[in-house]
Parts: C-alpha cells; sequence; structure tokens
C-alpha cells in the first residue's frame, strides 16, 4: 500500500518537471526525439539502399524503439503551444495516441529482430512497416507544416 502511494507521488513529480522543461527549452525535448527517430529512420534506409549489412540495422533501430517508449511522456497534457505542430487531438485522444507510440515501438522491436536475422529483404519490408506506424501517427496528430 505505502509503496503504491510513493510511486504515484514520484509519476506526479515526473509530471511536473517535463512540464517545466518543455516549456524552458528553446527546442523542445518531442522535437529532438522526433529528430532523432529521424536521423535513425534515414541511417537504416540508406543502409538498406546501399545493399549494406542488414545486422548494422538492429543497433539503430533499437534506438528507434527507445525513443518510441518514451513519446507519451514527451507529450504532458497541457503541453501544447500555438507555435508548435502537435494537434489538440493528442490530449483529447491520448489512449489513441499512446497506442500509436507503442506500435512504432513494437514495429521497432520486429525490426531490431528482423535485422539480427541477416536478411536484407527482411528488414526492407519491415522498415517500411515502420515508416507507416510514423505516418500513421503524423496524419492525425501533426500539424500541416507545408
Ligand atoms: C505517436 C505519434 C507519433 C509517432 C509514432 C511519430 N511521431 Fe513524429 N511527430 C509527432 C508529433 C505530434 C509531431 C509534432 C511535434 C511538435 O511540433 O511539438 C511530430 C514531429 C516530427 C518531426 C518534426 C520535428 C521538429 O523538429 O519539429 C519529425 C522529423 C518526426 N516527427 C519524425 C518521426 C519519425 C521518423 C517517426 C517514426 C520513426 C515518428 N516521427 C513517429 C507524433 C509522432
Amino acid at each position: 500500500m505505502m509503496r503504491k502511494k510513493l510511486m504515484i507521488g514520484a509519476a506526479a513529480v515526473a509530471v511536473v518537471l517535463g512540464g517545466i522543461v518543455a516549456q524552458v527549452a528553446a527546442e523542445s525535448p518531442r522535437e529532438d526525439a522526433m529528430k532523432a527517430l529521424g536521423k535513425n529512420m534515414k541511417v537504416i534506409k540508406e543502409l538498406i539502399s546501399a545493399n549494406g549489412n542488414a545486422a548494422d540495422a538492429a543497433a539503430p533501430a533499437q534506438k528507434i524503439a527507445e525513443i518510441a517508449a518514451k513519446i507519451p511522456d514527451l507529450f504532458p497534457q497541457g503541453s501544447d503551444t500555438p507555435d508548435d505542430a502537435a494537434k489538440a487531438e493528442i490530449w483529447q485522444n491520448w489512449d489513441d495516441f499512446v497506442a500509436k507510440a507503442k506500435s512504432l515501438q513494437d514495429e521497432a522491436t520486429m525490426l531490431a529482430s528482423a535485422a539480427g536475422g541477416g536478411d536484407l529483404a527482411t528488414v526492407g519490408a519491415q522498415f517500411e512497416k515502420v515508416g507507416g506506424t510514423c505516418g500513421a501517427c503524423h496524419k492525425q496528430y501533426r500539424e500541416k507544416t507545408n
């Protein structure tokens, strides 16, 4: 019982701190995280185009899965600002948003295992699925910026 209460307290503190950090940083932590997703996707894409070593996709895929696990925490309640591209619908459909982050995490984890299998065609097919989960979330929750 005591333990559960303590954990809830710690989570509340983390949410508050997250909100403060998001407001102070010029470039928001979630934009940094999204950029890191893009960078790791690019590494894998180039590896596939260059007909490279499938196993080399494992590390960036793992990184994508790790970042995906943090997405919900990067969008704390009340962190919507007029000048970012995050739509208010995120907080109205929170469970769906979290589910979409989880799909990215799951597909990226599968991509890391596919890379371990060593077959570049399998990696390529799974890479498409990962990209699909980025698009599915952006389509619904990211403001068109151009
Ligand atoms: C669960 C939803 C979700 C998923 C999954 C997701 N994104 Fe995003 N992404 C967003 C939202 C929302 C924004 C707008 C954030 C903002 O402006 O604060 C964004 C913004 C971005 C940006 C622009 C960042 C900037 O500097 O403004 C890039 C690049 C990006 N995402 C890449 C990716 C890639 C690559 C993937 C897949 C590997 C991905 N995202 C998966 C929701 C998602």
